[in-house]
């Protein structure tokens, strides 16, 4: 028999996961004057230790996901603002690079490809330029020289998620946020709403509302209803982090992304010299092994993209796990159960989306209306259908 919960601790939001979506919820809760607290061992980890941190919406658009690319637009746009007011509440350099991204091709099935996304990216409003191999190669000198064109896009950015994910660590202390630095076990439900949860420790943390912002493992919690589990499955991914040499001119100055064979790829050059090259895309579960196989395809991959990288020191091998969702995009807002909110499904875009998460979850947890480019978002929209009633013959 489990024993009774041993105190309760009362605040009016209580956020499930210190990542960065976690993290971002509880400090614009705060900000708005609600007392919020947060449940994670370890504040400031999850998928953005891992994470490459592209600010893409347009180089990293697909197809089928409009809707989706309009939340990564009206993200996109908040982050020069949100960087600055991060940094400014806490001292914190973000490794935000305004750098731009080019997108180019090695063969002939990878131009079509690009060609066919430049089509799409001109439908939807998008800047992005063509340029032939050549005007590549003048932008980027240590491409290789077989790269046949590519996408150059000004507006998609970099920032370091794992130095976001520590200011906003540092924020919400600032604010006021609370952390119960353990593990969250159990929802707590009385008179059917969501009334809290049950650490570890066999604390009870109550709350007037609890955000589920766990990542992959939001739907890992114990207690919450069937009908309100959260729909997210682990993604793997992948990922090196190289060294550039400090004495040398940057091997790349801005994000190079590929589709290398049908693989996506892509290099992040962040300014303190690290390269980041990712990643894998594979559904295995909560399987985070980093393989043989996964870094000998990045490192194949991303040679044939840029040969002078095998030069450069190897320095970390991560995997990590993206949550997605059935139809890949968020969901964020009120669940059928009263007082039970999601923050997750982030799949490819959690660092990208943070800005615009932040600002959603905080208007709903006061009361207010998410703004239209949200609404699609909310979690709702996976509520189970009743099954149609049988009619008599
Ligand atoms: N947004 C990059 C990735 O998920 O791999």
């Amino acid at each position: 028999m489990s024993s009774p919960p041993s105190s309760s601790r009362t605040s009016d939001v209580l956020v499930v996961g210190g990542g960065i979506i976690g993290l971002v919820t509880a400090w614009r809760a705060a900000l708005r004057g609600l007392a919020t607290a947060v449940v994670d061992p370890a504040p400031g980890g999850g998928a953005a230790r891992v994470a490459a941190g592209m600010l893409a919406p347009v180089t990293e658009l697909h197809y089928g996901e409009r809707t989706l690319l309009a939340l990564d637009l009206a993200s996109a746009e908040r982050y020069p603002a949100f960087a600055a007011e991060l940094s400014e509440a806490t001292g914190h350099g973000l490794g935000y690079r305004r750098c731009g991204t080019l997108a180019v091709a090695l063969d002939a099935d990878d131009r079509a490809h690009l060609r066919e996304l430049h089509a799409f990216q001109e439908r939807c409003g998008l800047e992005s330029t063509w340029l032939p191999g050549r005007e590549c190669r003048r932008l980027e000198p240590m491409l290789a020289p077989g790269v046949r064109g590519g996408l150059r896009v000004d507006g998609d950015h970099q920032i370091d998620p794992r130095r976001l994910a520590r200011a906003l660590v540092v924020a919400c202390e600032r604010a006021g946020v609370v952390f119960h630095r353990d593990e969250a076990v159990r929802l707590t439900v009385a008179g059917e709403r969501a009334t809290g949860v049950v650490t570890a420790d066999g604390t009870e943390a109550a709350a007037g509302q609890v955000v589920l912002a766990a990542g992959s493992l939001s739907g890992r919690l114990a207690g919450v209803p069937e009908e309100v589990r959260p729909p997210v499955r682990p993604v793997k991914g992948q990922v090196l982090r190289l060294t550039m040499p400090r004495a040398h001119a940057p091997l790349l100055g801005r994000t190079v992304r590929a589709v290398v064979r049908g693989n996506p790829l892509y290099l992040v050059p962040r300014e303190n010299g690290e390269l980041v090259v990712g990643a894998t895309s594979e559904e295995l579960g909560w399987d985070t092994t980093v393989t043989a196989g996964g870094v000998y395809e990045l490192l194949r991959d991303a040679h044939e993209l840029v040969p002078g990288i095998t030069e450069l020191p190897l320095t970390e091998t991560l995997a990590g796990l993206r949550p997605g969702s059935p139809d890949n995009a968020p969901l964020l807002g009120a669940t059928a159960l009263p007082g039970l909110l999601l923050a997750t499904g982030h799949h490819r875009n959690g660092v990208l989306l943070t800005p615009v998460t932040g600002d959603v979850m905080a208007e709903i947890l006061t009361g207010g209306e998410p703004p239209a480019v949200a609404r699609p978002f909310t979690p709702r929209r996976f509520d189970a259908v009743p099954a149609p009633t049988e009619q008599p013959v």
